[in-house]
């Protein structure tokens, strides 16, 4: 199913929400999907770390949006729970965030 936001929606650094895809703009267009793997929040509440990844805004975790990968585990109380982080890393290598094609139609980003 296709998905259209207003490119005006989504200025650099930012982050919003498109359907099933949080679609951010980190320099470049990018769409994943919006669930965080570790609890579920929503991506498209989240924020745009300096290095372009994508950060959850419930407990930090970070995603690398070329990959849909968790490069980093969630923080806070969660940080401390041994192994937690790194059992969320390895799962989204077998279960990356999934990725959108995001196209610049005019002034509208259409994402399928
Ligand atoms: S729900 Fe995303 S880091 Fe916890």
């Amino acid at each position: 199913m296709t998905h259209s936001v207003p490119a005006s929606d989504v200025p650099e650094g930012s982050v919003t929400g498109a359907g099933r895809y949080a679609v951010g703009n980190n320099g470049t267009y990018f769409a994943v999907s919006r669930r965080c793997r570790h609890l579920g929040a929503d991506l498209a509440g989240g924020s745009i770390a300096r290095d372009g990844c994508l950060v959850c805004p419930r407990h930090g975790a970070t995603y690398d949006v070329t990959t849909g990968r968790m490069v980093r585990g969630p923080q806070g109380a969660f940080a401390k729970v041994p192994g937690l982080g790194a059992g969320f890393k390895a799962l989204t290598k077998l279960l990356p965030l999934a990725r959108g094609t995001v196209t610049e139609k005019g002034s509208t980003l259409q994402i399928d």
